[in-house]
């Protein structure tokens, strides 16, 4: 009986507010405000490819790409980990720095996933500095798996030295500090889509970008300052880094080509990983959680129609 009452009760006092704000909020207005948030992303959209024609040339135009890692079940690929860890050893090591990963990273879960003895052997490549031993002194020492990748300079100011004044920056985290730039005036639309689009891969897409982006004539009227290369992708055009990627520059042994434009696009994918290493675990955990939503949701609906089901409404 008192159940009889509660529940009725309960359900005018809902229904009260719930019945003005959809009299203040008629479907036309609520449609309305749905096609202007379209709208908004459509415009974003724009702004990608209106960005360009509006700032002339000055704004690079940077072409999204397929990565294994993208959407809700992206994945890195493997063996192209292991391919782009090989150019970076080979080639950007050299000048570039990953100072935040350590050596046994590299056979860790979601990762190229080395085997411990091929960490080892890869670490032993390299010289650290250790020390003091008991006579007080630092000494040199091969690599283990706990130690951070060796930075090529031993500081900044050696670093611009060596490259004519320009400081090769650290990779370890570039894919994230990197992406597309849009024009200033539809950043936060770009935004705004991006993230109703799940889109994260502009740092990919811009390492792609910049590493096949070099020409050897710069266009037309475009004054090249002394020791600057022309490049399509990045911001103002002029680069110090020298093209470092050329064809059959890296040996690779599963039979991929040895393209520039391979090894761009695997080297992109290891910085990726870099910069996100549990990339996989993230997209797996969102996935769980969308299924015990979902599940909750129906025990939840089931059991709202158990409990007003013998309730005249
Ligand atoms: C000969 C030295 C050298 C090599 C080899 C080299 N780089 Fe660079 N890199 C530089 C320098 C110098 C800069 C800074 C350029 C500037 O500020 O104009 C740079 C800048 C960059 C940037 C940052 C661009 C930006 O938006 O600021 C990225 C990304 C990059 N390099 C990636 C790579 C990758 C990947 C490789 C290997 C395939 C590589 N580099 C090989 C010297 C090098």
């Amino acid at each position: 009986m008192t159940r009889a009452m509660t529940i009725p009760a309960l359900k005018a006092a809902w229904k009260t507010p719930l019945a003005r704000a959809e009299s203040r909020r008629p479907l036309a207005g609520r449609l309305a405000l749905v096609a202007a948030a379209l709208v908004a992303v459509a415009v974003a959209g724009l702004g990608e490819s209106a960005g360009p024609v509006l700032a002339a040339e000055d704004e690079p135009v940077i072409a999204r790409q397929e990565w294994s890692f993208s959407g809700i079940l992206g994945h890195y690929d493997r063996a192209q980990l292991r391919r782009g860890m090989k150019v970076y050893f080979e080639v950007c090591a050299s000048c570039h720095g990953m100072k935040l990963l350590k050596y046994r990273n590299l056979g860790e879960r979601g990762g190229p996933e080395l085997s411990p003895q091929e960490v080892k052997k890869i670490a032993a490549e390299f010289e650290v500095l250790d020390g003091p031993n008991d006579e007080g002194e630092m000494f040199e020492r091969p690599a283990k798996p706990a130690d951070a990748f060796k930075s090529p300079y031993p500081n900044d100011q050696a670093a611009r030295a060596a490259n004519g004044g320009a400081l090769p920056p650290d990779l370890s985290v570039i894919a994230k500090a990197r992406g597309i730039p849009s024009h200033a005036l539809f950043a936060p639309l770009a935004w705004a889509r991006d993230i109703l689009s799940g889109y994260q891969e502009g740092g990919p897409d811009y390492i792609y970008a910049l590493l096949t982006g070099y020409r050897d004539e710069p266009p037309e009227g475009f004054e090249l300052a002394e020791g600057m290369q022309y490049n399509a992708a990045f911001p103002g055009h002029q680069i110090a880094m020298p093209p470092p990627l050329s064809d059959d520059l890296v040996e690779y042994d599963d039979g991929s080509p040895q393209t520039v434009d391979q090894y761009a696009r695997d080297v992109a994918a290891f910085l990726m990983w870099a910069a996100e290493p549990k990339l996989e675990e993230r997209k797996l955990l969102g996935i769980r959680v969308f299924v015990y939503l979902l599940i909750l949701a129906a025990i939840l609906y089931l059991a709202k129609r158990r409990l007003w089901a013998r309730v005249p409404h």
